[in-house]
């Protein structure tokens, strides 16, 4: 399975934070924003990732991530001229997904929780059998985000729903339940997106291609319940209520959280002298130091 982080857009909702740099460089608490996204594709397993940016933001992100190797996985950087839709990642990134399924997340999206990594190989897994995966996600705000509409399978606390329908920023929301920034399709996609119509606003939206799976019954759909954080970051608001929310898991529990550097490690996909190296390069700074102790040992989980 391939990996798209989507990073372009120009932030405006950000002015003038987003002015001279892009929003997916923007701190959130301690590290740069895109380890987030980054972080949640590694958990997916996925190694072969390609980042979508703007033609000024390209070289920072890549002086940022490089070619992946430290973190044992290979990175590629393809830039979008304009922001002309989400779905657009697909056509953009045709050859890079060839024959493969792939998952998108919004570079500027930050999951969290106990269990992640079992959503995310269902996701996955739906992949292999054609089907589109989602994940829908509480907010009080509906008029904001996709929404989906769905029916309960069971009782009690199933997790995967099924999906009637969904909308992008409707008027009357259907439901409270936001379509998070993180995406899984089957291999194909970039066809199917090539067959997307821009909206009412000019878009390629990602809603569409979603209604298209929806239509052909190979949509599925996952909600992220209590004690589950999702948070787009993309507003003022939100990015201090991003960094409020790390900067308190990382003081609660007195670890670091989403370092790409680690998960890498703990997955085997680099050895302790690469650890070391960048454990070196982050000097010491707190991320430096976590580096170090996941290194010596004191870190387990
Ligand atoms: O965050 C989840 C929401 O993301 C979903 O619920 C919505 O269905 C989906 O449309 C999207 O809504 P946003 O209002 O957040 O979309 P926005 O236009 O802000 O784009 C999301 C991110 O993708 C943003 O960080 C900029 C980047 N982007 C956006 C567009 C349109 C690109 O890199 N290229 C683009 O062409």
């Amino acid at each position: 399975m391939k990996g798209i982080i989507l990073a372009g857009g120009a932030g405006t909702r950000l002015y003038p934070l987003t002015i001279a740099t892009s929003k997916q460089l923007l701190p959130i608490y301690n590290k740069p924003m895109l380890f987030y996204p980054l972080s949640t594709l590694m958990l997916a397993r996925i190694r072969d990732i390609l980042v979508i940016s703007t033609h000024e933001d390209t070289p920072n992100i890549m002086r940022l991530l490089g070619d992946g190797s430290q973190f044992g996985i290979n990175l590629s950087y393809i830039v979008q001229e304009r922001p002309e839709g989400l779905a657009q990642a697909f056509t953009l990134g045709k050859n890079f997904i060839g024959d493969d399924s792939c998952a998108m997340i919004l570079g500027d999206n930050i999951f969290y929780g106990n269990g992640l990594g079992r959503k995310l190989a269902a996701a996955e897994k739906s992949t292999e059998n054609g089907n589109a995966s989602i994940f829908g996600y509480y907010v009080e705000d509906p008029e904001r985000f996709g929404i989906m509409e769905f029916l309960r399978k069971s009782e009690g606390f199933e997790e995967s729903v099924e999906v009637i329908s969904v909308e992008e920023k409707p008027a009357h929301p259907k439901s409270n339940y936001a379509i998070a920034g993180l995406y899984f399709y089957p291999k194909g996609v970039s066809e199917m997106a090539e067959q997307v119509k821009p909206s009412a606003r000019g878009e390629l939206e990602i809603t569409t291609l979603n209604e298209m799976y929806l239509q052909q019954g190979r949509l599925q759909a996952q909600l992220l319940g209590r004690g589950f954080t999702w948070i787009d970051a993309g507003t003022v608001d939100s990015l201090r209520r991003a960094t409020n929310f790390v900067c308190m898991i990382e003081q609660y529990q007195g670890m670091t959280i989403s370092a790409p550097e680690e998960i890498a490690y703990r997955l085997n996909w680099i050895d302790d002298v690469k650890l070391a190296e960048s454990a070196a390069k982050y000097g010491k700074s707190p991320y430096g130091e976590h580096l170090r102790n996941v290194l010596e040992g004191k870190i387990i989980l």
